[in-house]
């Protein structure tokens, strides 16, 4: 399918930013900076939308700057790998030609979503990762930044509490920003995008990657079908193949994409006893948000609405402002 062309005859959907900042049990006291993150995340995609009409746009900026907030698992606030470093996982798609770029073991970048999109639009390849992939990030021009530089004291301290615990449970998200970033986006003419990053399981062996990078299962985007991204424990969400489970029941299961989100994550958690969540976009513009965790904190603007939530059943509406249609 190509790339649906924008003009006054095609606009039947309406233009939507939806991202998240992780599953997890977000403690109380984070719940008010987990929410004006995703919010001002949400906001600044749909921005970029307004700005440039991509979706691909969209995405990544609504990503970028939860790289940059130390609220979120990914970019600057990446939880620790068992030997202290941070090794990021990334993914961005567009749905009209399946065009994507993933990256893992990603160091020392604030922007490993922007990385994903370079190896994409600049590299005949697909998905790189580690010491190939930061050599294109260099030779391309990116920060890198010094050695340690993303490490956070907050992150140090978990990493700390994490080793001397025990009870290492709910893949590894028991300390720590539970936290992944993603975003999903539609355009006025059923353009969806998906784009996910994170610094994966506190705690992890190094060399790890989750799900974050890997299409179909923590991310995915179809024109025919949706655009979804997914958070939770890696492990469980590629071996259920979280993303395309949810995208095969809209395209040939006849259910909603909420229907659809709700049906695969409970039967994920049911089969596996590990939580997740997602956000997700069908081809007609109807959302999805769901989760199995106790928290996910996710938000969306769509014209002058800007909705979020934290708590299972919640949907805060906040009027922004008008907004043209792109
Ligand atoms: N969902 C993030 C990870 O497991 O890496």
């Amino acid at each position: 399918m190509l790339a649906r062309q924008c003009n006054s005859d095609a606009q039947t959907f309406r233009p939507t930013v939806l991202v998240h900042g992780g599953a997890g049990a977000i403690r109380d006291e984070n719940v008010a900076n987990a929410r004006l993150g995703v919010k001002r995340a949400a906001s600044k995609g749909y921005e970029a939308l307004q700005q440039t009409g991509s979706v691909l746009d969209a995405v990544e900026e609504a990503v970028r700057l939860m790289e940059e907030n130390p609220m979120f698992n990914a970019g600057y606030g990446s939880v620790l790998t068992w030997e202290g470093d941070v090794e990021m996982d990334a993914s961005i798609m567009h749905g009209a030609h399946l065009e994507a770029g993933c990256v893992s073991l990603a160091r020392d970048i604030m922007h490993p979503i922007s990385l994903a999109r370079l190896i994409m639009a600049k590299t005949p390849h697909l998905y790189m990762a580690g010491e190939g992939a930061m050599r294109l990030a260099a030779a391309q021009g990116f920060n890198i930044l010094p050695k340690g530089a993303l490490v956070t004291e907050k992150a140090l301290k978990h990493l700390e509490m994490f080793k001397t615990n025990s009870n290492r449970t709910q893949g590894g998200q028991l300390y720590g920003p539970p936290g992944t970033v993603g975003a999903v986006a539609i355009d006025a003419c059923g353009n969806v995008a998906a784009a996910t990053s994170t610094g994966g399981l506190m705690g992890k062996l190094p060399g790890r990657i989750g799900d974050s990078s890997v299409l179909g299962a923590g991310t995915y985007a179809d024109n025919e079908s949706g655009a979804i991204s997914a958070t939770g424990h890696g492990e469980t969400i590629m071996r259920f193949n979280v993303a395309s489970r949810i995208l095969t029941l809209v395209q040939h299961g006849n259910q909603t994409m909420q229907q659809a989100t709700e049906h695969v994550l409970q039967q994920m958690t049911k089969r596996f006893n590990e939580t997740a969540g997602a956000i997700a976009i069908d081809h007609r513009g109807q959302l999805g948000i769901y989760f199995t965790s106790r928290r996910m904190s996710w938000a969306y603007q769509q014209a002058n609405e800007l909705h979020s939530g934290i708590d299972a059943g919640e949907d805060v509406v906040e009027i922004v402002g008008e907004a043209p249609n792109v």
